[in-house]
Protein backbone atom coordinates (compact mmCIF):
# COMPACT_ATOMS: atom_id res chain seq x y z
CA UNK A 1 0.00 0.00 0.00
CA UNK A 2 1.32 3.35 -0.39
CA UNK A 3 1.82 5.95 2.61
CA UNK A 4 2.37 9.61 2.11
CA UNK A 5 4.29 12.12 3.75
CA UNK A 6 3.76 15.66 2.55
CA UNK A 7 7.36 17.78 3.38
CA UNK A 8 7.35 20.20 0.51
CA UNK A 9 10.31 20.10 -2.01
CA UNK A 10 10.89 15.97 -0.82
CA UNK A 11 9.85 13.24 -2.30
CA UNK A 12 5.92 12.83 -1.48
CA UNK A 13 6.15 9.69 -1.29
CA UNK A 14 7.18 8.11 1.58
CA UNK A 15 7.58 4.04 2.26
CA UNK A 16 6.66 4.59 6.54
CA UNK A 17 3.64 3.38 8.31
CA UNK A 18 1.36 6.45 8.16
CA UNK A 19 -1.89 6.79 5.61
CA UNK A 20 -2.98 9.50 5.00
CA UNK A 21 -6.68 10.67 3.26
CA UNK A 22 -5.85 12.68 0.27
CA UNK A 23 -7.84 14.63 -2.19
CA UNK A 24 -10.35 16.21 1.18
CA UNK A 25 -12.65 18.58 -0.78
CA UNK A 26 -14.19 16.08 -2.78
CA UNK A 27 -14.01 12.87 -0.70
CA UNK A 28 -17.37 13.04 1.20
CA UNK A 29 -19.17 15.78 -0.91
CA UNK A 30 -22.33 13.82 -2.43
CA UNK A 31 -22.57 11.70 -5.63
CA UNK A 32 -26.33 11.07 -5.57
CA UNK A 33 -25.88 11.52 -9.45
CA UNK A 34 -22.90 11.82 -11.58
CA UNK A 35 -23.15 12.82 -15.26
CA UNK A 36 -21.11 11.99 -17.57
CA UNK A 37 -20.54 14.76 -20.22
CA UNK A 38 -18.85 13.65 -23.77
CA UNK A 39 -15.16 15.79 -23.68
CA UNK A 40 -15.21 16.36 -27.11
CA UNK A 41 -18.55 18.06 -27.37
CA UNK A 42 -18.44 21.66 -27.17
CA UNK A 43 -22.26 21.94 -26.53
CA UNK A 44 -22.37 19.08 -23.49
CA UNK A 45 -19.31 20.89 -22.17
CA UNK A 46 -21.11 24.12 -21.80
CA UNK A 47 -24.02 22.92 -20.63
CA UNK A 48 -23.05 20.26 -17.89
CA UNK A 49 -22.23 23.38 -14.91
CA UNK A 50 -25.98 24.13 -15.32
CA UNK A 51 -27.58 20.79 -14.36
CA UNK A 52 -27.95 19.89 -10.70
CA UNK A 53 -25.82 16.52 -10.83
CA UNK A 54 -24.01 16.10 -7.90
CA UNK A 55 -20.67 15.01 -9.52
CA UNK A 56 -19.98 15.72 -13.14
CA UNK A 57 -17.21 13.67 -15.28
CA UNK A 58 -15.95 15.25 -18.34
CA UNK A 59 -15.02 11.40 -20.72
CA UNK A 60 -11.67 11.00 -22.93
CA UNK A 61 -13.08 7.34 -22.98
CA UNK A 62 -16.15 5.82 -24.34
CA UNK A 63 -18.01 8.52 -25.27
CA UNK A 64 -15.06 9.84 -27.37
CA UNK A 65 -14.26 8.84 -31.00
CA UNK A 66 -10.87 7.40 -31.34
CA UNK A 67 -10.13 10.31 -33.60
CA UNK A 68 -11.08 13.16 -31.35
CA UNK A 69 -9.04 11.35 -28.20
CA UNK A 70 -6.61 14.12 -28.37
CA UNK A 71 -8.27 16.65 -29.17
CA UNK A 72 -10.53 16.29 -26.73
CA UNK A 73 -8.07 16.69 -23.84
CA UNK A 74 -7.52 20.26 -24.95
CA UNK A 75 -11.57 21.04 -24.48
CA UNK A 76 -12.02 19.60 -21.54
CA UNK A 77 -8.95 21.52 -19.94
CA UNK A 78 -10.34 24.88 -21.46
CA UNK A 79 -14.24 23.37 -20.14
CA UNK A 80 -12.50 23.21 -16.92
CA UNK A 81 -10.81 26.32 -16.38
CA UNK A 82 -13.25 28.56 -17.84
CA UNK A 83 -16.51 27.41 -16.36
CA UNK A 84 -17.91 27.95 -12.78
CA UNK A 85 -18.53 24.56 -11.85
CA UNK A 86 -19.76 25.41 -8.27
CA UNK A 87 -19.19 23.14 -5.48
CA UNK A 88 -19.98 20.03 -7.44
CA UNK A 89 -17.20 17.50 -8.04
CA UNK A 90 -15.36 17.45 -10.75
CA UNK A 91 -13.61 14.39 -12.59
CA UNK A 92 -12.13 13.67 -15.54
CA UNK A 93 -12.51 9.97 -16.94
CA UNK A 94 -9.35 8.83 -18.73
CA UNK A 95 -8.91 6.18 -21.13
CA UNK A 96 -7.49 2.61 -19.56
CA UNK A 97 -4.66 1.59 -19.16
CA UNK A 98 -4.64 -1.06 -22.29
CA UNK A 99 -5.05 2.08 -24.61
CA UNK A 100 -1.97 4.47 -25.77
CA UNK A 101 -3.81 7.31 -24.71
CA UNK A 102 -3.58 7.18 -20.86
CA UNK A 103 -0.79 9.37 -19.67
CA UNK A 104 -1.29 11.52 -22.21
CA UNK A 105 -4.79 12.36 -20.62
CA UNK A 106 -3.56 12.75 -17.26
CA UNK A 107 -0.32 14.57 -18.42
CA UNK A 108 -1.84 17.05 -20.60
CA UNK A 109 -5.56 17.40 -18.37
CA UNK A 110 -4.06 17.26 -14.57
CA UNK A 111 -1.01 19.02 -15.79
CA UNK A 112 -2.87 22.04 -17.26
CA UNK A 113 -6.68 22.22 -15.46
CA UNK A 114 -5.24 24.19 -12.32
CA UNK A 115 -6.75 23.50 -8.81
CA UNK A 116 -10.54 23.42 -9.70
CA UNK A 117 -10.48 19.35 -11.20
CA UNK A 118 -11.12 17.19 -8.21
CA UNK A 119 -10.28 13.44 -9.37
CA UNK A 120 -9.57 11.19 -12.33
CA UNK A 121 -11.86 8.04 -13.31
CA UNK A 122 -9.77 5.04 -14.12
CA UNK A 123 -12.26 2.72 -16.69
CA UNK A 124 -11.60 -0.90 -16.75
CA UNK A 125 -9.64 -1.39 -13.83
CA UNK A 126 -8.36 -5.30 -13.68
CA UNK A 127 -5.42 -4.97 -10.23
CA UNK A 128 -5.06 -2.82 -8.21
CA UNK A 129 -1.14 -2.44 -9.93
CA UNK A 130 -3.10 -0.38 -12.19
CA UNK A 131 -4.62 2.10 -9.44
CA UNK A 132 -1.10 2.44 -8.51
CA UNK A 133 0.49 3.35 -11.60
CA UNK A 134 -2.12 6.10 -11.58
CA UNK A 135 -0.85 7.27 -8.11
CA UNK A 136 2.40 7.37 -9.19
CA UNK A 137 1.78 9.44 -12.14
CA UNK A 138 -0.52 11.93 -10.47
CA UNK A 139 1.85 13.03 -8.07
CA UNK A 140 4.66 13.62 -10.56
CA UNK A 141 2.60 15.54 -12.69
CA UNK A 142 1.10 17.34 -9.51
CA UNK A 143 4.06 18.17 -8.61
CA UNK A 144 5.42 19.86 -11.38
CA UNK A 145 1.74 21.38 -12.24
CA UNK A 146 2.11 22.90 -8.96
CA UNK A 147 -0.31 21.30 -7.22
CA UNK A 148 -0.48 20.20 -3.50
CA UNK A 149 0.65 17.01 -3.34
CA UNK A 150 -2.22 14.29 -3.22
CA UNK A 151 -4.32 16.96 -4.42
CA UNK A 152 -6.39 14.65 -7.33
CA UNK A 153 -8.67 11.83 -5.94
CA UNK A 154 -9.04 8.09 -8.25
CA UNK A 155 -12.47 6.92 -9.51
CA UNK A 156 -12.32 3.70 -10.34
CA UNK A 157 -14.35 1.68 -12.51
CA UNK A 158 -15.27 -2.21 -12.07
CA UNK A 159 -16.59 -3.40 -15.75
CA UNK A 160 -14.53 -6.44 -15.83
CA UNK A 161 -14.31 -10.33 -14.77
CA UNK A 162 -11.10 -9.71 -13.66
CA UNK A 163 -11.68 -6.26 -11.85
CA UNK A 164 -14.33 -7.46 -10.11
CA UNK A 165 -12.46 -11.20 -9.04
CA UNK A 166 -9.77 -8.35 -7.75
CA UNK A 167 -12.43 -5.70 -6.18
CA UNK A 168 -10.86 -5.93 -2.46
CA UNK A 169 -7.39 -5.02 -3.64
CA UNK A 170 -8.63 -2.63 -6.14
CA UNK A 171 -10.16 -0.75 -3.26
CA UNK A 172 -7.48 -0.83 -1.03
CA UNK A 173 -4.49 0.03 -3.77
CA UNK A 174 -4.00 4.05 -3.10
CA UNK A 175 -5.46 6.60 -0.39
CA UNK A 176 -6.16 8.93 -3.57
CA UNK A 177 -9.11 6.46 -3.67
CA UNK A 178 -13.07 8.38 -3.20
CA UNK A 179 -15.08 5.69 -4.65
CA UNK A 180 -15.60 2.63 -6.78
CA UNK A 181 -17.94 2.54 -9.57
CA UNK A 182 -20.16 -0.54 -11.35
CA UNK A 183 -19.75 -0.13 -15.44
CA UNK A 184 -22.50 -2.61 -16.27
CA UNK A 185 -22.35 -2.01 -20.10
CA UNK A 186 -18.10 -3.33 -20.16
CA UNK A 187 -19.21 -5.94 -17.70
CA UNK A 188 -21.60 -7.56 -19.63
CA UNK A 189 -19.66 -7.61 -22.39
CA UNK A 190 -16.65 -9.00 -20.19
CA UNK A 191 -18.85 -11.80 -18.81
CA UNK A 192 -20.23 -12.29 -22.18
CA UNK A 193 -23.98 -11.66 -20.91
CA UNK A 194 -26.84 -12.31 -23.84
CA UNK A 195 -27.59 -8.52 -23.46
CA UNK A 196 -27.42 -6.11 -25.85
CA UNK A 197 -28.14 -3.31 -23.53
CA UNK A 198 -26.63 -2.34 -20.35
CA UNK A 199 -27.69 -1.65 -16.85
CA UNK A 200 -31.29 -2.23 -17.56
CA UNK A 201 -33.56 -4.99 -16.22
CA UNK A 202 -33.74 -8.44 -17.96
CA UNK A 203 -37.68 -9.22 -17.36
CA UNK A 204 -36.95 -13.14 -18.00
CA UNK A 205 -34.41 -13.30 -15.31
CA UNK A 206 -35.95 -14.79 -12.42
CA UNK A 207 -34.63 -12.09 -9.84
CA UNK A 208 -31.56 -9.17 -10.34
CA UNK A 209 -29.12 -10.44 -12.66
CA UNK A 210 -26.29 -8.21 -11.23
CA UNK A 211 -27.04 -8.79 -7.24
CA UNK A 212 -23.85 -10.61 -6.52
CA UNK A 213 -21.95 -8.00 -8.31
CA UNK A 214 -23.51 -4.99 -6.69
CA UNK A 215 -22.69 -6.40 -3.16
CA UNK A 216 -19.42 -7.88 -4.09
CA UNK A 217 -18.58 -3.83 -4.89
CA UNK A 218 -20.26 -2.56 -2.00
CA UNK A 219 -18.82 -4.79 0.75
CA UNK A 220 -14.74 -4.10 -1.29
CA UNK A 221 -16.01 -0.41 -0.89
CA UNK A 222 -17.10 -0.27 2.14
CA UNK A 223 -14.96 -1.94 3.69
CA UNK A 224 -11.95 0.24 2.79
CA UNK A 225 -13.87 3.54 3.16
CA UNK A 226 -14.83 4.39 -0.47
CA UNK A 227 -18.33 5.92 -1.46
CA UNK A 228 -19.74 3.39 -4.05
CA UNK A 229 -21.30 4.10 -7.10
CA UNK A 230 -23.71 2.43 -9.81
CA UNK A 231 -23.50 2.98 -13.28
CA UNK A 232 -25.38 4.11 -16.37
CA UNK A 233 -29.13 3.31 -17.53
CA UNK A 234 -29.32 3.41 -21.21
CA UNK A 235 -32.84 3.84 -21.84
CA UNK A 236 -32.27 7.41 -21.42
CA UNK A 237 -35.97 8.59 -22.40
CA UNK A 238 -37.40 6.13 -19.02
CA UNK A 239 -37.46 7.87 -16.55
CA UNK A 240 -40.01 5.64 -14.61
CA UNK A 241 -37.99 2.47 -15.56
CA UNK A 242 -34.69 4.54 -14.26
CA UNK A 243 -36.15 5.16 -10.60
CA UNK A 244 -37.62 1.45 -10.57
CA UNK A 245 -33.87 0.08 -11.80
CA UNK A 246 -32.07 2.18 -9.67
CA UNK A 247 -33.89 0.75 -6.51
CA UNK A 248 -31.76 -1.80 -6.30
CA UNK A 249 -28.51 -0.26 -5.68
CA UNK A 250 -30.26 2.57 -3.46
CA UNK A 251 -32.00 -0.27 -1.21
CA UNK A 252 -28.26 -2.21 -0.77
CA UNK A 253 -26.67 1.30 0.13
CA UNK A 254 -25.09 2.31 -3.04
CA UNK A 255 -23.98 6.49 -2.66
CA UNK A 256 -25.21 7.16 -6.10
CA UNK A 257 -25.88 6.21 -9.54
CA UNK A 258 -24.36 7.68 -13.49
CA UNK A 259 -26.51 10.10 -15.28
CA UNK A 260 -26.72 10.61 -19.18
CA UNK A 261 -28.98 12.76 -19.25
CA UNK A 262 -29.66 15.94 -16.86
CA UNK A 263 -33.37 14.66 -16.64
CA UNK A 264 -31.82 11.34 -15.11
CA UNK A 265 -29.93 13.48 -12.72
CA UNK A 266 -33.00 14.96 -11.37
CA UNK A 267 -34.45 11.68 -10.93
CA UNK A 268 -31.35 10.07 -9.41
CA UNK A 269 -30.61 12.98 -6.53
CA UNK A 270 -34.19 12.35 -5.02
CA UNK A 271 -33.78 8.65 -5.12
CA UNK A 272 -30.21 8.42 -3.79
CA UNK A 273 -31.60 10.87 -0.55
CA UNK A 274 -33.64 9.90 2.53
CA UNK A 275 -36.53 11.28 2.58
CA UNK A 276 -37.73 13.87 4.88
CA UNK A 277 -40.05 11.58 6.97
CA UNK A 278 -36.46 9.18 7.41
CA UNK A 279 -34.74 11.76 8.42
CA UNK A 280 -36.84 12.84 11.20
CA UNK A 281 -36.83 9.50 12.66
CA UNK A 282 -33.50 8.99 12.59
CA UNK A 283 -33.26 12.35 14.45
CA UNK A 284 -35.80 10.97 17.05
CA UNK A 285 -33.94 7.54 17.30
CA UNK A 286 -30.55 9.40 17.92
CA UNK A 287 -32.28 11.55 20.77
CA UNK A 288 -33.94 9.07 22.25
CA UNK A 289 -31.01 6.50 22.77
CA UNK A 290 -29.38 9.33 23.74
CA UNK A 291 -31.29 10.00 26.64
CA UNK A 292 -31.59 6.25 27.24
CA UNK A 293 -28.20 5.92 27.69
CA UNK A 294 -26.50 9.17 29.53
CA UNK A 295 -29.58 10.04 31.59
CA UNK A 296 -31.06 6.76 32.37
CA UNK A 297 -28.38 4.51 31.88
CA UNK A 298 -29.86 1.60 29.70
CA UNK A 299 -28.54 0.39 26.92
CA UNK A 300 -31.63 -0.42 24.82
CA UNK A 301 -34.89 1.03 25.01
CA UNK A 302 -38.77 1.11 23.56
CA UNK A 303 -38.81 3.44 20.89
CA UNK A 304 -42.90 3.05 19.55
CA UNK A 305 -42.88 -0.10 19.13
CA UNK A 306 -39.82 -1.00 18.45
CA UNK A 307 -36.78 -2.20 20.53
CA UNK A 308 -33.62 0.13 19.84
CA UNK A 309 -29.98 0.25 20.98
CA UNK A 310 -26.29 1.03 20.17
CA UNK A 311 -26.95 -1.06 16.46
CA UNK A 312 -29.93 1.50 15.71
CA UNK A 313 -27.69 4.69 16.31
CA UNK A 314 -25.13 3.24 13.97
CA UNK A 315 -27.96 2.66 11.45
CA UNK A 316 -29.40 6.18 12.41
CA UNK A 317 -26.24 8.07 11.66
CA UNK A 318 -25.88 6.84 8.29
CA UNK A 319 -29.29 8.34 7.90
CA UNK A 320 -28.43 11.52 9.39
CA UNK A 321 -25.39 11.93 7.71
CA UNK A 322 -26.32 10.83 4.64
CA UNK A 323 -29.70 13.31 4.46
CA UNK A 324 -27.09 16.13 5.46
CA UNK A 325 -25.02 15.57 2.68
CA UNK A 326 -28.08 16.14 0.44
CA UNK A 327 -28.93 19.07 2.12
CA UNK A 328 -31.64 18.53 4.45
CA UNK A 329 -32.36 19.57 8.03
CA UNK A 330 -34.82 18.10 10.49
CA UNK A 331 -37.95 19.54 10.82
CA UNK A 332 -39.52 21.52 13.84
CA UNK A 333 -40.62 19.46 16.28
C1 LIG B 1 -19.72 2.26 -18.05
O1 LIG B 1 -18.64 2.70 -18.31
C2 LIG B 1 -20.19 0.98 -18.45
O2 LIG B 1 -19.44 0.31 -19.19
O3 LIG B 1 -21.30 0.60 -18.09
MG1 LIG C 1 -17.51 1.29 -19.49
Amino acid sequence: MLVYGCEAGRDSRDAGNRLTRMSQRSRNLPRRSCLSTPGSSDRFLAKAPTTVADMTFLDLEDSVAPNEKVAARAKVVQAIRSQDWGERVLCVRVNAWDTAWTYGDVIEVVGNAGERLDEVMLPKVQSAAEVVALDLLLSQVERNAGLPAGHIGIEAQIETARGLINVDEICAASPRLETIIFGPADFAASIEMPVLTGGVAIPEYPGDHFNYVFSRILMAGRANGLQVIDGPFLKVRELDALREFAQRTRLLGYDGKWALTPDQALVLNELYSPTQEQFDRAWDILEAYRVATEENHAGAVMFGDEMIDEASRKMALKFVSRGERAGLSRSAT
